[in-house]
C-alpha cells in the first residue's frame, strides 16, 4: 500500500528533475488535480515535469523504495478521472508535457519516434512536413498528448480506416515501476520475437508502466479527399449506407459520424460560426469521409454517384458534398464542437459505448426506451463513430428540469444501459477507457478469469501498487 511522502522523498523527487522543473504552491498545482470534466478534485504534494527519460527512472526509483504513488499526466482531456490524483494528498503528479521531442522520424519505413509530451496535433504536423500521414484523429488534438493516446488506447474519427491506437504502434520505451527502462523502439512491421510485452501498457492508463516514448506507423498523405453532410431517416438507413459505401470505396472511406437532429440543432445554436449546411432538416446525419493518396480517383465522383443511388432507394434525403476545403472544414467543426455544445447546454450523463456495427439500430431504440423509463429529465443525444460501433449514448437535461433530480438517475440509468450494451455483446468503454469513473462496473462486468489475469499482471509488474492507484482495477 502506497503512504504519504515525508520531507525526505519530496526533497529527493525534486533534486531528481531540478530546480525549475517541479511544483508544489497550492495555485501553481491547481491544474492538475481536477478532471477535464470536473468530475473529481483531488490534492498533491508535489508535481514534478521531468525533462529527460532518465529523470522519469530516477522519480520512480525513489518511488517505489519508498512506496509513493505516482499519478501521469498528459494533456488531461480525458473523460474518466484517469489523470487525476485522490484527495489523500499523498500522491505525486507525474507531468510528461516537457518529454516533447519528434526523436527520428523514417520516411521510407513509414514510422517516426515521438517522445509521450507531443500533442498529437503536433505529432500530426511532424508527418505532414516529411509528406506522410498520422492518422489518430481527435476533437482534443491540439490539447491531447501521445502519452495519454496511448495509455487510453484513443480512438477518434479515423478508427474506420486506420486502427485505434493500439494498431498504430510499433514500439515502446516504457519506465517500469520500480525505475527501470523497457527499450523498446523498434520499427518493424515484422517481429515475432516472444509476448508482445509493449500491448500492455497501451490502454493501461498508467497503472503498469510510464510510456515515455513511441514508435509510431506513418502512412501516404491523402491527395485525394470527399467529405460529404448527409440527411437520413433513421439509423437502420445509416447502417445500409455504410455497406454500400464500404462495398463502394472499401478501406478509402476514412469516417463514418453519426449525429442525432438535437446534436446538430444545439452545435448551431451554441457554437458561433457553425451552420448545418443542408436545405432540409432531417432526423439524423451523417459526415462522411472517403480519402486517397491517388489523386486521380476522384472521390466527389465516386460519392456522389453512392449517394444518388441510395437517394434513389429511399435511403438519403439530402446531401452535400464539400465543394472547396473551407465547406469541409465546417462540416468538420460541426461535428467536432457537438461535445462543446453540449456543454454549454448543460448537464448530461455519458455513455461511451461499443457494440457490433449491425446492432447500432438496436442499441439505439432500446437506449432511448431506457432513458425514457429512467431519466425522464433527459433528452437522447447518441451521436459518435457509427463506422465503429462506437455511440457517445448521451443524456442532455432538458431545460427547466431539475439538475439534481436529472443527474441522481446517472447510475442507475448508466447500469441498464451497461446491461444493455452486455447483452449485445458490446463494451461499457468504447474509447474513454476506465479510469476512476467505471471501475466498479468493469469489475463486476468483466470476464473473472481475464480479470484475474489483469490483477496477476499489476501485481508483478507494479508490486507496491505505486502507479496511478484506484485507476482500472480498484
Ligand atoms: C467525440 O467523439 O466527440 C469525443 O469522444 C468526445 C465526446 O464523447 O464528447
Ligand atoms: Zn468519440
Amino acid at each position: 500500500m502506497p503512504r504519504a511522502p515525508d520531507r525526505g522523498t519530496l526533497d529527493e523527487l525534486k533534486a531528481a528533475v531540478g530546480d525549475g522543473s517541479w511544483l508544489d504552491s497550492p495555485g501553481d498545482v491547481a491544474p492538475y488535480v481536477v478532471d477535464f470534466r470536473r468530475l473529481y478534485r483531488g490534492a498533491t504534494p508535489l508535481v514534478l515535469e521531468p525533462r529527460e527519460v532518465a529523470q522519469v527512472s530516477a522519480i520512480l526509483k525513489v518511488c517505489h523504495r519508498d512506496e509513493v504513488a505516482v499519478v501521469p499526466v498528459g494533456g488531461n482531456t480525458g473523460y474518466c478521472g484517469g489523470a487525476t490524483p485522490d484527495d489523500s494528498n499523498s500522491q505525486i503528479v507525474l507531468s510528461l508535457r516537457r518529454l516533447r521531442q519528434v526523436r527520428h522520424l523514417d520516411a521510407a519505413n513509414y514510422s517516426m519516434i515521438v517522445e509521450a509530451g507531443c500533442t498529437l496535433a503536433e505529432a500530426q504536423r511532424a508527418a505532414d512536413a516529411a509528406d506522410r500521414l498520422f492518422p489518430l484523429s481527435l476533437g482534443s488534438e491540439g490539447t491531447a498528448q501521445i502519452g495519454g493516446n496511448l495509455s487510453t488506447n484513443a480512438g477518434g474519427t479515423a478508427v474506420l480506416r486506420y486502427g485505434m491506437m493500439r494498431d498504430l504502434v510499433f514500439g515502446l520505451e516504457v519506465v517500469l515501476a520500480d525505475g527501470r527502462v523497457m527499450s523498446g523502439l523498434k520499427s518493424l512491421r515484422k517481429d515475432n520475437t516472444g509476448y508482445d510485452v509493449k500491448s500492455l501498457f497501451i490502454g493501461a492508463e498508467g497503472t503498469l508502466g510510464i510510456i515515455t516514448a513511441a514508435s509510431l506507423k506513418l502512412f501516404p498523405r491523402p491527395a485525394d479527399t470527399a467529405t460529404a453532410l448527409v440527411g437520413i431517416d433513421s439509423p437502420q438507413h445509416a447502417l445500409d449506407l455504410l455497406a454500400r459505401m464500404r462495398t463502394a470505396a472499401g478501406d478509402q472511406i476514412t469516417t463514418f459520424e453519426l449525429l442525432p437532429r438535437r446534436a446538430v440543432e444545439l452545435t448551431v445554436k451554441h457554437i458561433a460560426g457553425v451552420a448545418n449546411p443542408l436545405d432540409q432538416g432531417a432526423d439524423w446525419y451523417l459526415l462522411i469521409e472517403f480519402t486517397s493518396p491517388n489523386s486521380q480517383q476522384d472521390l466527389a465522383t465516386l460519392m456522389l454517384d453512392q449517394l444518388q443511388r441510395a437517394a434513389a432507394d429511399g435511403a438519403v434525403k439530402d446531401a452535400m458534398i464539400a465543394a472547396s476545403i473551407a465547406q469541409s472544414q465546417a462540416m468538420w467543426k460541426l461535428r467536432e464542437s457537438v461535445p462543446e455544445a453540449q456543454r454549454h447546454h448543460g448537464a448530461s450523463l455519458k455513455h461511451d459505448v461499443s457494440v457490433p456495427v449491425s446492432s447500432i439500430p438496436r442499441l439505439i431504440t432500446e437506449g432511448a426506451a431506457l432513458v425514457a423509463r429512467l431519466a425522464p429529465e433527459g433528452d437522447v443525444f447518441s451521436y459518435g463513430h457509427m463506422g465503429d460501433g462506437n455511440l457517445h449514448f448521451n443524456v442532455a437535461q432538458r431545460p427547466g428540469t431539475d439538475t439534481a433530480a436529472f443527474l441522481g438517475r446517472g447510475k442507475l440509468l448508466e447500469h441498464a444501459m451497461f446491461d444493455l450494451v452486455d447483452g449485445m455483446g458490446g463494451s461499457i468503454s468504447a474509447e474513454h477507457g476506465i479510469g476512476r469513473l467505471k471501475t466498479k462496473e468493469f469489475a463486476e462486468r468483466a470476464d473473472p478469469v481475464e480479470l484475474s489475469l489483469m490483477r496477476d499482471l499489476k501485481r508483478t509488474l507494479d508490486p507496491r501498487g505505486i502507479l496511478n492507484p484506484g485507476k482500472v482495477l480498484a
